[in-house]
């Protein structure tokens, strides 16, 4: 069976995307960590994020990388999101996820295009979302966390900036499939959104 999951920043998609691999024993991509991997790489190099010739140029970085704490930071989302409109660096990173996504036994993949790029045909299809609001608030407890003070309207500032630069580029932009199922998880505690992923995933396959 395969899973997509998809959905903006902080919408829970990955903890649900993982819950769901636990669940049905599958193998797990967060495909958004391959974008920050060329981030990271791009920065590292002192290139140019927004050049589409530079980004391209980062996208063989070694599996290492994808290990590396430093890539889950906002700083590095925030870079991951700008290579992530070039259509070449996109299209670098397609026979990846593709191969991921039609191994023998199935998958659950996450990120912005997995129903509708990297797997059309999944058995299951989500779409995550909830309010920017209150994905704010969850990243702003994430970093508080992690010994960060962020402002709170930087945070939610952030936010709206991501999904603006993620839905409205022009190849495989962030937007639910056709045949997705939206589950909204605002005011759901995760066990409770995990807990309705399986029922909607029960629902389609
Ligand atoms: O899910 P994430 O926050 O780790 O993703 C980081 C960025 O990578 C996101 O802002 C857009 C890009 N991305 C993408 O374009 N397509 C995907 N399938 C996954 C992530």
């Amino acid at each position: 069976m395969v899973i997509a999951v998809d959905g903006p920043a902080a919408s829970g998609k990955g903890t649900i995307a993982r819950a769901l691999a636990r669940h049905y024993g599958l193998p797990h991509l967060d495909t958004g960590l391959l974008y920050r991997a060329v981030a990271a790489t791009v920065l590292r190099g002192g290139l140019d994020p927004t050049l589409e010739a530079d980004a391209v140029s980062a996208c063989g970085f070694e599996d290492e990388l994808l290990a590396d704490a430093w890539l889950r930071t906002d700083d590095v989302g925030k870079i991951a999101s700008v290579v992530s409109a070039h259509p070449r660096v996109r299209a670098a990173l397609l026979a990846r996820q593709k191969a991921f996504a039609t191994q023998p036994g199935g998958a659950v993949l996450d990120g912005r295009d997995i129903g509708t790029v990297i797997a059309p045909d999944a058995d299951a299809k989500l779409f995550i979302q909830a309010t920017p609001e209150i994905r704010a608030e969850r990243r702003h407890r994430e970093l508080q966390k992690a010994g960060l003070a962020p402002d709170m309207d930087t945070v939610l500032a952030d936010i709206r900036a991501r999904d603006e630069r993620d839905s409205s580029r022009s190849d495989a932009p962030m937007v639910a499939a056709q045949d997705a199922v939206l589950l909204d998880t605002t005011t759901l505690s995760i066990e409770a959104a995990v807990q309705r992923a399986v029922e909607l995933v029960e629902t389609q396959r």
